[in-house]
């Protein structure tokens, strides 16, 4: 296997193709299919979604191009990147999003054990629970069980391992060639199944239709907010994933195709939830309640509700672990180039070493009374890393990127000048000035 860190060449994605869809499963992941369907209906429908699409495609796509470009310049690591582009005390904005990685990994992984067991819950008795209310305490018990979770935490983490550590071209590569496509097709499934539910105009007019007298200041900040963790920014993923493109891959182009497929599946998750909640009149949130509750219940009413209950976690399944394979290879990615060690040995000391830290996460939801910063030890760190570990770092890769290397970065996305890129000055704007000062805000916003 070359690229071990000891002198041999480093990996590359074998096609352009398998690297869109590896950096896609990245950005694909629960925020599309649980948060922007509701934060979407909330803030008014189409009039939000337009506010998104700006967010996503101004902000959101030039700090992607600035990762992928400082991972491609260096072929390094997210640490190695900035050491070897500048040195000083920038290396510590790899570091930030090094630790950021790990910490996230830690509870993202138990909840995708969840959607891995709630694939077999729904031959079991999750689809014969009588009411809304048998579902939620199936859920809470199951969340509260910790030899159930556990073990579907060790085994969903097995699995990303087993993913990584293969290789960038031969596993994540591999593996996302296969998982994304499926994950497209049981999107458009469960799409034409609730669209063609009773009242699912009724649904799909709650999503969608524009509403502006909703749309405030925090709109703009949820949209930005939405767009960042979405795209995966700001936690070295693209930086490392931009570090196996080859040099002559378009990076603009690349971007703007994941940013449209993250986008894209984010835009149909609401026309699958939307429709089927309305046409059975249960109440429509975010996050673990709508997925692990509101739905399984009304999935138990329709006609072969197994079926489509088991569909649908497959798909936060997929969702979840193409996610968590980007922030593991950020880890290997790291112990391999800096560390020296070989892709096994780090695939299987920092797969441990995440399962161990994880384990608080898994137990703090019912099994045991475990706190940070006053939540229960998941939502604690969850919200540690999105509103100010991730975001910080945001900020600094811009201003990197903009001020401090501005030039290499210009080489880079132009192919030395090979591939002129027509909004080569708006970009570098964009990354100085527009892109940090609408982070801060969020920051702020996230800290009141
Ligand atoms: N982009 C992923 C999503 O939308 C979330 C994520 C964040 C994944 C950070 C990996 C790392 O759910």
């Amino acid at each position: 296997m070359s690229g071990n860190g000891n002198g041999t060449e480093r990996e590359q994605w074998g096609s352009r193709m398998g690297f869109m869809l590896a950096a896609a499963g990245s950005a694909v992941g629960l925020g599309n299919i649980w948060r922007f369907p509701y934060v979407t209906g909330k803030n008014g429908g189409a009039a939000f979604l337009i506010i998104y699409l700006a967010m996503v495609f101004c902000i959101g796509a030039s700090v992607m191009l600035a990762e992928f470009a400082i991972g491609r310049a260096s072929k390094r690591n997210s640490v190695g990147a900035f050491r070897k582009l500048k040195g000083g005390a920038w290396p510590i904005v790899g570091w930030l999003g090094l630790i950021v990685a790990f910490l996230i990994l830690s509870y993202y992984a138990v909840i995708g054990g969840w959607t891995l067991a709630y694939i077999f819950k729904s031959f079991t008795g999750l689809m014969t629970a009588g009411s809304a209310e048998d579902v939620q305490n199936i859920f809470l018990t199951f969340i509260a069980d910790p030899v159930q979770v556990i073990a579907a935490f060790f085994v969903f983490m097995a699995l990303v391992v087993v993913v990584v550590y293969r290789g960038v071209g031969e596993g994540i590569e591999k593996y996302c060639k296969v998982l994304m496509p499926g994950l497209f097709i049981i999107l458009i499934i469960l799409m034409v199944r609730a669209l063609s539910l009773p009242g699912a105009a009724e649904g799909v007019a709650f999503y969608l239709k524009p509403d502006f007298s909703k749309v405030t200041g925090a709109t703009v900040i949820d949209a930005l907010g939405q767009a960042f963790y979405s795209l995966s920014l700001g936690m070295g993923i693209l930086i490392t994933y931009g570090s196996y493109i080859s040099n002559d891959e378009d990076l603009p182009k690349s971007v703007a195709t994941v940013t449209f497929l993250d986008t894209m599946v984010a835009f149909l998750s609401g026309l699958v939830i939307f429709p089927t909640v309305f046409a059975f009149g249960v109440d429509a949130g975010a996050g673990a309640g709508l997925s692990f509750i509101a739905l399984p219940a009304v999935f138990s009413k329709m006609w072969g509700g197994p079926v489509w209950s088991a569909l649908f976690f497959a798909l936060l399944f997929i969702a979840a672990l193409t996610s968590s394979v980007s922030l593991f290879e950020v880890v290997i990615s790291y112990c391999m180039d800096e560390l020296k060690w070989t892709r096994a040995r780090s695939s299987w000391i920092m797969g441990t070493a995440i399962f161990l830290f994880g384990i608080p996460s898994a137990l703090s939801n019912g099994a045991m009374d475990i706190k940070l910063f006053g939540m229960g030890f998941l939502d604690g760190l969850d919200w540690l890393c999105n509103n100010l570990l991730l975001t910080t770092c945001g900020i600094l890769i811009c201003l990197f990127a903009g001020w401090v290397v501005g030039d290499r970065m210009k080489k880079e996305v132009t192919n030395d000048g090979g591939r002129p890129f027509a909004l080569l000055s708006p970009w570098t704007w964009i990354l100085r000035v527009v892109a940090p000062a609408a982070i801060l805000v969020i920051i702020y916003n996230g800290l009141k």
